[in-house]
C-alpha cells in the first residue's frame, strides 16, 4: 500500500525530524525565559514542579501531537478536522488548530523581540563593544537598548525576514535544510560552552540554587508558570510539534523519540541554568531581575575573562540559531494551512502572515519604550502576549489534544499509529487520559480560585 503524504513534503529520515523537534524545542525558552522564570520563582522548587510537569503532562502531549499530526498529514487545523471524522466526531475539534495557530503569531511577536536582542549582542560581541564591562554598564547598556526604538525595530524586522526566508522554501529545501545545517552548529557550540563554563568556577552556589528544594517558596502562581512553561519549552499546545509530526515518516516509533527530544529540550535547558546562576552570584547580581538577566549577567561575565568576547560572541550566536530553528516552527501550522487552504504558494503565504506578526511584534517593542504605559492587568503588551500564550493558550490547547487523543479518537487509531509495546501504550494511555487532563484542570481552577476567592 502507497503511504500517505503531506502536500507540502517530508523529512528524508527519522532523524531529520528528531533534529527539526529538537530545533523547535530549544530555543529562547530554554536559554533565555527558563532561567530568568526560575530566578522569579525561587529556584529548585520550581525547578521540580517543572521537571514533574515535562514528564507527566509534557510528554505524553507530545506523543499525541506528533500522532495525530503523522495520521491526518496536514496542517494542524486540517489533520484534526479529518481525525475528528475518521472518528465520527464534530469537525469543532478543528478550533483547538485555530487556536494553536493564533498562539504561534503571538509567540512569535515577543519571541522576535526577544531574538531581536539577541542579533544586537551578537553584532556587539563582534565588535568588542563588551570587553571588561562591568555590570552596572551592561546593565545600563542594556536599558539604552530598551529605550531605542530605531535599532529595535532594526533586527525585529532582521529576524522576521530570516524567519519567512527559511518557511517560504518549504518543508525539504527551507525546514529540512536550515536543520541539517544549523542543528549540529547549535550542538557544538552548546558543548563548547558547557566546558567553558564548568571552568570559569562558581558552580556551587549556581548549582544549589537550581536544585535545592525549598517547598516555602512554591505558590500557585509559580506552579502555573512551571506548567505553561513546560508547554512553551517543547513547543506543545499550539499545534508545531503536530505540523512536524505531519511529515515524519510511517516507519519510525513516536513514543522514543519524543522522549528523546523532551530530554535534550530539558538538557539544554540545565546547561543555561549552570551557566548564568553561577556568573549571577559571582556578580552579586539578583537572580529574580527578570528577562534582561540573561543580558546583563553574560556580557559581564564574558567582558572579564581574556578571550571572552569570542565566546560572548559564540553563545550569542548559539542563542540566535536556536531562535532562529523555534521560531521557524512557530510558523509552519499558519503557513501551511494557508496554502492548504487558499492553494496558494508558500512565499505569499509567509509574506502576509510575517507583515502580520511584524506589526505585532512592534507593539511588543513599544512596550519598553512607546508605549510603556500601555497596560491591560498590570502587564505591558510584551507581558501580554507572553502570559496568555504560555500560561492560558498552550495549556488549554493541550488540554484539548490530550482529551480528543485520549478519550475521542478511536483506540485502534492509536494504537495502529503507535505501534508500542503493550505495557508502554498502557502507560501512555493512562497518562493522557487522567494525569494531564487532570493537571492541567486542576492548576487552572486553583488559580482562579486564588485569584477570586
Ligand atoms: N520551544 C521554544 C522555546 O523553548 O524557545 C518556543 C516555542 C516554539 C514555543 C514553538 C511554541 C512553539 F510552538
Ligand atoms: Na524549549
Amino acid at each position: 500500500m502507497q503511504e500517505k503524504l503531506s502536500i507540502h513534503g517530508a523529512w528524508s529520515n527519522r532523524w531529520v525530524f528528531i533534529l527539526a523537534a529538537t530545533g523547535s524545542a530549544v530555543g529562547l525558552g530554554n536559554i533565555w525565559k527558563f532561567p530568568y522564570i526560575t530566578g522569579e520563582n525561587g529556584g529548585g522548587a520550581f525547578v521540580l514542579v517543572y521537571l514533574v510537569c515535562i514528564l507527566m503532562v509534557g510528554i505524553p502531549i507530545m506523543v499525541s501531537e506528533v500522532l495525530i499530526g503523522r495520521r491526518g498529514r496536514q496542517s494542524p487545523i486540517n489533520s484534526m478536522k479529518d481525525l475528528a471524522v475518521e472518528s465520527e466526531l464534530t469537525t469543532k475539534w478543528s478550533l483547538a488548530g485555530w487556536m494553536g495557530a493564533l498562539a504561534g503569531v503571538m509567540i512569535f511577536s515577543f519571541y522576535s523581540v526577544v531574538a531581536g536582542w539577541v542579533l544586537y549582542y551578537v553584532a556587539g560581541m563582534a565588535n568588542g563593544d563588551f570587553i571588561d564591562i562591568g555590570s552596572e554598564m551592561a546593565g545600563k547598556r542594556f536599558e539604552t537598548l530598551l529605550g531605542d526604538f530605531e535599532t529595535l525595530l532594526i533586527w525585529h524586522s532582521v529576524f522576521v525576514i530570516m524567519v519567512m526566508a527559511v518557511v517560504a522554501g518549504g518543508v525539504n529545501k527551507g525546514l529540512e535544510r536550515a536543520t541539517r545545517i544549523m542543528m549540529p552548529a547549535l550542538f557544538v557550540l552548546l558543548f563548547i560552552l558547557l566546558a567553558y563554563s564548568m571552568t570559569s568556577g562558581a558552580f556551587g552556589q549556581g548549582f544549589d540554587f537550581l536544585f535545592h528544594f525549598d517547598p516555602s517558596q512554591l505558590t500557585w502562581d509559580s506552579v502555573l508558570v512551571a506548567l505553561g512553561h513546560s508547554f512553551f519549552t517543547l513547543s506543545l499546545g499550539m499545534g508545531s510539534i503536530m505540523a512536524y509530526g505531519s511529515y515524519m515518516p510511517k516507519k519510525a516509533s513516536i513514543g522514543g523519540t519524543v522522549v528523546m527530544i523532551a530530554l535534550l529540550d530539558t538538557l539544554v535547558a540545565l546547561v543555561a541554568g549552570l551557566a548564568i546562576f553561577p556568573i549571577v552570584f559571582a556578580n552579586q547580581l539578583d537572580p529574580g531581575a527578570g528577562p534582561g538577566l540573561m543580558f546583563i549577567t553574560l556580557p559581564v561575565a564574558f567582558g572579564q575573562m581574556p578571550g571572552g568576547h569570542i565566546f560572548g560572541f559564540l553563545f550569542f550566536v548559539l542563542i540566535a540559531v536556536a531562535a532562529w530553528t523555534s521560531a521557524i516552527s512557530l510558523m509552519e501550522p499558519a503557513v501551511a494551512w494557508m496554502v492548504e487552504k487558499f492553494k496558494i504558494k508558500r512565499l505569499p503565504a509567509c509574506t502576509a502572515l510575517g507583515v502580520l506578526v511584524w506589526a505585532l511584534g512592534v507593539a511588543c517593542l513599544g512596550s519598553f519604550n512607546f508605549m510603556s504605559d500601555f497596560k491591560v492587568a498590570g502587564m505591558t503588551f510584551f507581558d501580554l502576549m507572553d502570559f496568555a500564550t504560555a500560561n492560558i493558550m498552550l495549556p488549554l490547547g493541550g488540554l484539548f489534544i490530550a482529551i480528543f487523543a485520549g478519550w475521542k479518537v478511536k483506540q485502534y487509531a492509536l494504537q495502529d499509529e503507535l505501534a508500542m509495546q503493550r505495557f508502554w501504550f498502557s502507560a501512555w494511555y493512562f497518562a493522557i487520559r487522567y494525569v494531564a487532563p487532570v493537571a492541567v484542570a486542576a492548576i487552572f481552577a486553583l488559580n482562579l480560585y486564588n485569584k477570586f476567592a
